[in-house]
């Protein structure tokens, strides 16, 4: 099985290079509105940004900033397929704007457009970020009123494009080795994630990419690994129009979907070329991982009493597995990468246990 990943760079409020209808999923996350780190760029997109935030004027920045990340979503409701599913990871935001401490609640604002732009909410998943500085607590010390809880939290929201959701021949392969382990989906649909950081190991950075990693808010492997295994079949493509770091293409890689990512600033670009050449050993480690933990989980549940019956035998590997859903399932491997226009062709094969 091939797959293709392209990434452009330009402007996701102007989204000339992908089609209508064209994406099954999207997965990313947008810099987030009165994020200190992100007012020059903001300001870049919409100059009276800047001047808003000069007057100290909190809640008209925060409205022009969400305006620009609207275009993006209006070009997403287009990208997007009827039934498609949008996963947004975002923030809010604590700032002093001219004196004054609040929360900036980006989360609500970004539901809200979607809504408007006649996408279904779905349940959405609330991760956590752990702070570990002991100074983190804002205002007065150990002493009532004016302390502010800690924001340790970002969001996943979930969305599904238009009212019905996709369909697929009966028994259709694609989706079918596409499952995953029964002890996954309890972890993996579940509305709070405290088990992201470190969950796979990340792709080594290289020191230039590691700087503007540090730089650019890169989310987790893990998170939009989980995503696209739980929302896409293969055969699928994801899309990230804040593509950054390319967390999102190197989640499809190692999951086996294809990609197109949209990006502003063209040095990522770069800095991609040098990560993507560890691939195929990371996404082998990715699949291997979860396989062991497979069987770490049905021998739990054979040493106790009262364990989960794993009645049925997988297709494809030697192990029972809980749910009929899951005999086809069937990991798959980068073994080979080359580069292509805008891109790179990814070779993938079944992941065979036992072999190095
Ligand atoms: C929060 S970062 C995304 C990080 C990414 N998820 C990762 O793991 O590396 C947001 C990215 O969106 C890019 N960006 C912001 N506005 C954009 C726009 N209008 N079009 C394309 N990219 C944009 C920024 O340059 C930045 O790299």
């Amino acid at each position: 099985m091939e797959t293709t990943h392209r990434v452009f760079v330009g402007d996701s409020r102007t989204l000339e290079t992908i089609d209508d209808d064209s994406v099954e999923l999207v997965v990313t996350s947008p810099p987030y509105p009165m994020i200190e780190m992100w007012d020059d760029l903001f300001t870049e997109l919409d100059p009276d940004i800047g001047v808003a935030l000069d007057d100290g004027d909190g809640r008209r920045a925060f409205d022009a900033m969400h305006a620009q990340l609207d275009r993006v979503w209006d070009e997403l409701e287009r990208v997007l397929v009827d039934g498609g599913i949008a996963c947004i990871n975002v923030g809010d935001a604590t700032r002093s704007v001219d004196g004054s401490f609040r929360v900036f609640p980006n989360h609500a604002r970004v539901l809200e457009a979607f809504e408007t732009r006649g996408f279904d909410p779905l349940p959405d998943v609330l991760w956590r970020k752990p702070t570990n500085s002991a100074a983190k607590f804002m205002g007065s010390g150990t002493l009532p009123p004016n302390a502010y809880v800690t924001l340790e939290h970002e969001f996943i929201l979930l969305f599904r494009n238009g009212g019905d959701s996709r369909e697929f021949e009966p028994g259709a392969d694609r989706r079918y080795e596409a499952a995953y382990f029964w002890e996954e989906r309890n972890r993996w649909f579940s509305d709070v994630w405290t088990d992201v950081q470190g969950e796979l190991q990340d792709l080594p950075e290289t020191d230039a990419s590691d700087d503007r990693r540090e730089r650019s808010a890169a989310y987790p492997f893990e998170i939009p690994y989980r995503l696209i295994s739980m929302y896409s079949t293969y055969g699928d493509t994801v899309f990230d129009p804040f593509w950054g770091t390319g967390t999102t293409t190197l989640a499809a890689m190692c999951a086996g979907r294809h990609s197109l990512g949209n990006e502003l600033e063209p040095a990522f670009l770069d800095d991609f070329e040098d990560r993507v050449e560890n691939v195929p050993s990371f996404s082998r480690s990715v699949a291997r991982t979860r396989l062991e933990r497979h069987r770490e989980f049905v021998e739990r549940q054979q040493h106790q009493a009262d364990g989960t019956a794993c009645s049925y035998d997988a297709v494809h590997y030697e192990t029972p597995v809980v749910t009929k859903m899951e005999r086809e399932l069937l990991l798959r491997e980068v073994t080979g990468i080359e580069t292509i226009e805008n891109g790179y062709r990814a070779v993938h094969e079944p992941v065979v246990p036992g072999e190095n």
